[in-house]
């Protein structure tokens, strides 16, 4: 874990309480607007059969869409324990446990543990960690297929916001950073991995960035 974050911090800012909210919140309404722009672009591509990686998935929804959709299984990879209750029981209700596997780990310190799949997604998870080479190249190596990132624009009102942001976690003592990493500094680590760029989709806040693996 690195020294500006800690298992605690990620504890509290992800914790049991928002996970449970982030699931009453998909039952009611269903996938959140970046979610559902990655959900509608990888139907495009076509998602019949194919095998999903989703790293730092929270609750999973993006999965349960997948599956739904016809992919064959799911791999979730997330860095802190909180969502696993949640995330069981939203199986359950999609009649999906069996397809999916959970797995609790840092997947940039335990890649060498997971199989690659075609599909493999880190939605907003990017700008929660501080080596973003090391995440995003491993999560490039796992895609056999397309990568798809969320992360969050670099724009004046996002450095002071989160920095803002960033002020306030420390004054708190709370072991959590969020990183502004910059989109060609993700997307040239993903291309430097073997993916060329297939999307790039500006959002209010997020970007939703796709690549494919080269022929
Ligand atoms: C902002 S949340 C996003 C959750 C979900 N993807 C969504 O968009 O609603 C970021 C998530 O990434 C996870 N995460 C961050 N770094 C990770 C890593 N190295 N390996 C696995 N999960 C990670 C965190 O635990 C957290 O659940």
């Amino acid at each position: 874990m690195p020294d500006c974050c800690s298992p605690k911090g990620y504890r509290w800012v992800f914790s049991e309480r928002a996970a449970r909210g982030e699931a009453k919140r998909y039952r009611r309404k269903g996938l959140d607007a970046t979610s559902a722009r990655i959900v509608a672009f990888l139907k495009s591509q076509g998602v019949e059969g194919r095998t999903v990686l989703e790293v730092g998935g929270g609750i999973g929804a993006i999965q349960i869409e997948l599956l739904k959709a016809g992919a064959a299984r799911a791999t979730s990879v997330e860095l802190t324990p909180t969502y696993e209750e949640v995330a069981g029981e939203l199986l359950n209700e999609a009649g999906l446990a069996d397809r999916v596997e959970r797995k609790v780990m840092d997947f940039a310190e335990a890649a060498s543990q997971v199989d690659g799949a075609d599909i493999v997604i880190l939605n907003r998870v990017i700008c929660c960690y501080p080596d973003m080479p090391r995440l995003a190249g491993a999560a490039a190596d796992h895609a056999r297929q397309v990568l798809v990132l969320s992360y969050p624009r670099r724009t004046w009102w996002t450095v002071i916001g989160l920095g803002l942001a960033n002020l306030m976690l420390l004054a708190a003592r709370r072991e959590f950073h969020i990183f502004l990493h910059p989109p060609r500094r993700i997307i040239a680590t993903s291309e430097r991995h073997g993916l060329r760029p297939l999307l790039n989709q500006n959002g209010v806040l997020w970007i939703v960035s796709a690549l494919r693996r080269a022929a």
